[in-house]
């Protein structure tokens, strides 16, 4: 079956979907996107997604390309027209295309292109063993709070990684905390049982999977403490994950090549893990 994508009011085949060469998404990384997990037929928490999205939006000042139900639909159609039950929506908004020149043209309607896919996610060894997990400087732009499509420094990063043989790069403040991964949320488990994560200033992006774990802590009886950890507190922490929209809940078990407690998966990753799946499974019933 060949992929179909959304580009500006028309469903196209994938391969000759595209936008103008001076689409201000291609000149200028000037753009926000999303990508939401779709199990069951169910988009995970679209609410959500969608709320971040008109954050980072109102904050770049881009014009929302139409309301939500419409969007909604068309995300519906793009995974209907994929036969796509369990993967992954991503979407697209850039300010559009105009003359290239840095100000903001006027009466440019946004791009938006909506695209789906086969479910990826990680490997079953990986969520069974866990992953490894490099630690780079955070040398992003300031603002990573805003789901931008400017993600050079993340992607160089995550190359770092991979180059590295880790998962996944854990980014470092000049402080030595660790803000966020290339892709995804950092979290710890300490030797009294807390589980960090960083606050969610300009320093991160709330992701929307961090937000729907937070709300899923209390009723599995775990402390939060939304923090800044350094990389010395990684080394010693009892355990370790991630989490992002791809990934859900993740076990880290190393960090720069040293074992995060025995270097295993502990008891309460795997814990949040499920529940969290819970959490997505009960939206896919509900579909
Ligand atoms: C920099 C960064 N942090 C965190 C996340 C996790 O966000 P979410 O749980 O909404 O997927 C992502 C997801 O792509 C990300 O790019």
């Amino acid at each position: 079956m060949s992929r179909i994508a959304y580009v500006n009011g028309r469903y196209l085949p994938h391969k000759r979907a595209s936008v103008h060469v001076e689409d201000r998404g291609f000149q200028f990384a000037d753009a926000a996107y999303e990508v939401i997990a779709v199990r069951g037929s169910a988009l995970i928490d679209e609410d959500l997604h969608l709320k971040r999205l008109h954050r980072s939006l109102g904050e770049l000042r881009i014009a929302a390309p139409m309301g939500d139900a419409s969007l909604k639909s068309v995300f519906r159609e793009v995974l209907r027209r994929n036969a796509i039950v369990d993967g992954a929506l991503y979407l697209q908004i850039s300010r559009g295309q105009a003359p290239r020149d840095f100000p903001f043209p006027q009466g440019v309607a946004p791009t938006l292109v909506v695209t789906a896919q086969r479910k990826r996610g990680p490997l079953a060894k990986q969520v069974e063993e866990g992953v490894g997990v490099i630690t780079l400087p955070d040398i992003r732009w300031r603002r990573p709070d805003i789901k931008s499509v400017s993600l050079l420094p993340n992607l160089l990063a995550k190359q770092q990684a991979k180059e590295a043989g880790a998962f996944e790069a854990w980014l470092v403040d000049r402080d030595g905390n660790v803000t966020e991964g290339t892709s995804s949320n950092a979290w710890i488990v300490t030797a009294a049982g807390e589980v960090v994560t960083r606050q969610a200033d300009t320093s991160i992006l709330n992701g929307i999977t961090r937000l729907g774990l937070i709300g899923l802590l209390a009723r599995e009886g775990l402390k939060l403490v939304e923090r800044p950890f350094s990389v010395a507190e990684v080394k010693a922490a009892r355990e370790a994950f991630l989490t992002s929209s791809n990934n859900f809940v993740l076990p880290v078990v190393s960090v720069d090549g040293a074992a995060i407690g025995n270097g295993y998966p502990g008891s309460v990753v795997r814990r949040l893990r499920q529940a969290y799946e819970g959490h997505v499974a009960a939206q896919g019933a509900a579909q």
